[in-house]
């Protein structure tokens, strides 16, 4: 039976020798063979010191106890020190393979909704229109009342637009940019607006409060309701596909007359199937909203739509829930990245 003085003079030894073993390592193996020498759960050292420890008288036991814990944590510690300084394994013999490819680095990418933009832009400068650009702090003449609204329409309420002062608000919608157009520029006249809307609507799956819109308008003599479907339709052929389906249905909006929305026959992958998704509003540019920018009713006709480019992504990327555009989250965002 080991007396604990013979104990406590094992559990330094074996300190001091362990440490000197590790401090002679001079490779990560030589590190991990100590380790297990010393620290081996089954055969090392530290572990047939312990096993002598119940031969102790009981009243030994707690302070040859502490005695075998100082040195198993000032060995791991030694283990820890000398292996960090041995620097990451580099194995000399198999030099590093210089023609393996680089690590990636995050660089960002285009927002989907700002993907959809350009894309519609580029389908429409092809078509003859450029871009035009108006501000979001719009009058309520250019917002509403060149556009045809009577004074008393409802979305002029303060419960639906967003009122910066008396006669000054946020723009609820890019229509405004038609009439800014027309007063600069003679027909002919095909322009494309994107830009910041803004309504007082709650944040939901299909709504937002500050959301983009595309509005396109195209004057000139001459020009008809089968322009406005014929270039409508072939914008939706170009960007869903060839096969895509799209119907107008009659609507109302005080600047143009006839008016309709346009929907697109897509899946959105929540389950439901294939069904009609309203991707725009637009018709016949009303002849009140060209006399109000002055220019001549009688011989210019044209017709002008508006689009929502986060519902389009949607509907493109089969999008349950529009708040996804908005939420910057990097997991949702990256799938988008090329
Ligand atoms: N400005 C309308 C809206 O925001 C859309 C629209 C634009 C409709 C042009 C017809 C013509 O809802």
């Amino acid at each position: 039976m080991p007396t604990l003085a013979e104990f406590l003079t094992r559990a330094d030894a074996l300190a001091r020798d362990g440490a000197a073993l590790i401090h002679a390592a001079t490779s990560r193996d030589a590190v991990d063979a100590a380790r297990v020498t010393l620290l081996g759960r089954k055969q090392g050292q530290l572990t047939a010191l312990m096993a002598t420890l119940t031969e102790l008288p009981a009243d030994d036991r707690r302070s040859a106890g502490a005695a075998v814990n100082a040195a198993k944590h000032a060995l791991e510690t030694t283990l820890s020190d000398v292996e960090a300084s041995l620097g990451p394994d580099v194995d000399a013999s198999r030099p590093a393979d210089l023609t393996m490819p680089g690590r990636a680095t995050w660089r960002g990418a285009i927002h989907p909704v700002s993907a959809v933009i350009d894309e519609i832009a580029g389908i429409f400068r092809e078509l003859g229109f450029t871009i035009a650009l108006g501000p979001e702090a719009e009058t309520e003449w250019y917002n509403f009342g060149a556009l045809n609204f009577p004074p008393d329409h409802p979305a002029m309420e303060a419960h639906d637009t967003l009122y910066l002062g008396d006669d000054t608000l946020l723009r609820t919608h890019t229509s405004p940019v038609q009439v800014r157009t027309l007063q600069t520029y003679t027909p002919p006249v095909r322009i494309l607006c994107p830009g910041n809307v803004y309504r007082r609507d709650f944040f939901d799956a299909t709504h937002a409060p500050s959301f983009m819109q595309i509005e396109g308008l195209c004057i000139d003599e001459g020009v008809s309701f089968v322009d406005l479907k014929a270039t409508l339709s072939e914008f939706a052929r170009r960007f869903y596909s060839g096969s895509s389906k799209v119907r107008l249905r009659p609507s109302f909006f005080p600047f143009v007359e006839p008016g309709a929305e346009m929907d697109v026959e897509v899946d959105l992958n929540d389950g439901k199937g294939k069904r009609w998704v309203e991707i725009l509003g637009c018709g016949m540019v009303h002849p009140d909203v060209l006399d109000a920018a002055g220019i001549d009713s009688e011989k210019y006709t044209g017709w002008a739509f508006g689009m929502g480019p986060a519902r389009i992504a949607m509907s493109r990327h089969k999008l349950p829930d529009i708040r996804l555009l908005y939420d910057s989250d990097v997991r949702f965002l990256e799938q988008f990245a090329r």
